[in-house]
Order: C-alpha cells, then sequence, then structure tokens
C-alpha cells in the first residue's frame, strides 16, 4: 500500500485502509473503488491523506497506533468522560484508568514497531481523538524512559484527561486548565500524579506559560512529556498551523523549534527517538536523486528507514539508510 495524499487521487484507485471518523464510524471501507463522488466525499471529510492499495507495495504494513478493540474503547470512554463532565456529572475514573492499563499493556508489546500517529480520521470530535493521540505517544515515550507499569498506566491516565476541562473545539481557554483539574482534583481513585497534568500542561519549561508560570523541573515529569505529544499531536491536525495538517516530520520540526523554550530539550530528545518520522508507505525523494517508497522502520532511529527505490516503470531495489549513511531523505512528496 501507498500512502496519497488526496489531490492525487484518481477514480479507479482502491481504498487500503478504511477511513473513519475520530468517533470510531466507518466512513469508507477498504477494499472500495474510488469513484469521482466518493474522492468528492473524502475532500468533504478534511481528510489530506489516504492509503490505497499499489501492487508494487503489497507488503508493505500499515503500523497502526492501537489495536482496534483498545481503539473502540478508548474512544467511547473519552467521549462518555467528556460528555458527564459537561453535564456537570461525576467522572468514573475508574474506567478510564482501566483503559490506560490497556493502552500501556498494547504499547509495552508494541514498543518495536515504533509509534507514528498519521491523522487519518475525518476529525468529528476533536478531543476524542487528540486526548487518545497524546495518551499513545506519551505512553510510547515512558516506555523509554523505562517507566514502571504503574508509572505508565498514571502517565497515561494523565494524558487521557489533560484537556478534559476543554470545550470540544480547537480554541483553548485559559480556563480549561483549572475547570479540569477541579473535576479531576474529587476523584479519589485518580492519582496527583495523572490529575496535576490538566492544571499544569500549558505550562512552559522556560516559565513562559499559564497558570503558574513554573519552570524546568518545577513541572512535573509527567506534565513535561504530555506537553511534547500535546504539542505534536495539535502540528499534525494543524491546529497550530492555520488548520494545515502537518507530516510527521513536519510537525517534529516545529517541536524541535520549542525545545528549550515550551519544551523541556531532554524530553524532546526521547521523543525524537520514539516516533516514526516517515511512515510505511509514505514517498521520499533521497539525496542520490532516486525516488523510494518507505517500506520498513528501523526503530529508535526514525530518520533512517528501509526505502525501496523506483522509477517510473520499475522497482530498483532497496536502500536500508542504516546502512548506507551516505544517502538522506531529501524531501517527502505529501500530494
Ligand atoms: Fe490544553
Ligand atoms: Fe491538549
Amino acid at each position: 500500500m501507498r500512502l496519497v495524499g488526496i489531490k492525487s487521487l484518481k477514480p479507479g484507485d482502491i481504498l487500503a485502509i478504511p477511513i473513519s471518523t475520530s468517533s470510531g464510524k466507518v466512513v469508507l471501507n477498504a477494499g472500495i473503488e474510488l469513484t469521482d463522488s466518493y474522492i468528492n466525499k473524502i475532500n468533504n471529510l478534511r481528510i489530506n491523506k489516504v492509503y490505497i492499495q499499489d501492487e508494487r507495495f503489497s507488503d508493505v504494513d500499515y503500523v497502526q497506533s492501537l489495536d482496534m478493540v483498545t481503539m473502540n474503547k478508548a474512544i467511547q470512554v473519552v467521549r462518555d468522560a467528556h460528555a458527564n463532565i459537561h453535564k456537570g456529572k461525576a467522572l468514573d475514573e475508574y474506567i478510564i484508568k482501566e483503559i490506560a492499563n490497556s493502552i500501556v499493556e498494547y504499547v509495552r508489546e508494541a514498543k518495536d514497531k515504533g509509534v507514528s500517529i498519521l491523522s487519518l480520521n475525518s476529525v468529528d470530535d476533536y478531543i476524542i481523538e487528540h486526548s487518545i493521540n497524546v495518551a499513545i505517544l506519551a505512553a510510547f515515550m515512558g516506555n523509554r524512559m523505562t517507566f514502571n507499569y504503574n508509572q505508565l498506566c498514571d502517565l497515561v491516565t494523565g494524558a487521557l484527561i489533560h484537556d478534559m476541562g476543554r470545550e470540544n473545539s480547537k480554541d483553548e481557554m485559559p480556563a480549561h486548565v483549572q475547570r479540569g483539574f477541579d473535576v479531576m482534583r474529587k476523584c479519589r481513585g485518580l492519582s496527583l500524579h495523572s490529575s496535576i497534568v490538566c492544571y499544569e500542561h500549558h505550562e512552559n519549561f522556560d516559565g513562559s506559560g499559564y497558570p503558574r508560570k513554573i519552570k524546568g523541573t518545577a513541572i512535573s515529569e509527567f506534565t513535561r512529556v504530555i506537553r511534547v505529544a500535546d504539542m505534536y499531536d495539535d502540528f499534525l491536525h494543524g491546529y497550530n498551523n492555520d488548520d494545515t495538517p502537518l507530516m510527521p516530520h513536519q510537525a517534529f520540526e516545529y517541536i524541535l523549534a520549542a525545545s528549550g523554550s515550551i519544551l523541556d530539550p531532554a524530553i524532546v530528545e526521547i521523543f525524537r527517538d520514539t516516533i516514526v518520522f516517515y511512515p510505511n508507505g509514505c514517498t521520499v525523494t533521497l539525496s542520490n536523486g532516486l525516488k523510494g517508497l518507505v517500506v520498513k522502520q528501523n526503530i529508535g532511529v526514525p530518520q533512517r528507514p528501509v526505502v525501496r527505490v523506483y522509477n517510473d516503470t520499475t522497482v530498483l531495489g532497496e536502500i536500508d539508510l542504516l546502512k548506507t549513511l551516505t544517502i538522506s531523505i531529501k524531501d517527502v512528496q505529501i500530494l
């Protein structure tokens, strides 16, 4: 399969991965042959890239960020929790902790696959998708930082609830940090390590954030981890960037730019080694001028995946960028 920008979709292309909404509803199934009207429909969903079938790359795997059962459960739990908070109802923290545990278990098993959040969904419920994405990214980072199981569960719980005080829109009002924390403080079953993230997640490493303008390690370690995942997910969706969704390597450029000011540089380094910059299926141009498709990852070295190079008619071979250090990725074809 191959990742393509929707502007290059043509009638006859076959969808390789279903298109869903962020609340879990499948809009178009895998295997569907696209027509002009399907392509129009995809355009209207505000998705900018999809996976299509391509026989030259039929062995290329799409690496899911979470298994479907856990993902569907997480969607339901976060949706209910957010709705309850906004109706002034009590929160069932035990259900949230249970789904956090499931995410941790998945990530501990899947750590060798690397993580790539691609925002392939149509966003109909921003908070749900955002909370789950941040939780998955934080889990992979915490795992790399060798947090133990209980620490990972508290970290992921903090990520799931970090924006619960927020309205379901891209605008973040400063009051959402206090509002979220006030709700979480009443939940006796939540660790303070998790709930403090609601209050602190807009503090900046250099002290320029809110609400208390604390800086450096005065901000809890969990919050400093979640802050990186939080910003990255916002950039992927274009929420800090004129609504233009970004590819992972582009979003990471912004993360690098914020390292040392908004973000803890040590955590940014962990993040750099954890995420997949060039997801399987993305088309790249190499520094030797050849065009290729990313077919496999070298986990821990996200800048150097394995690339299958091809010309107009033929596959020419594969280059493992980890073994061929004189060649690098020069460009990513997005549309
Ligand atoms: Fe927030
Ligand atoms: Fe957030």
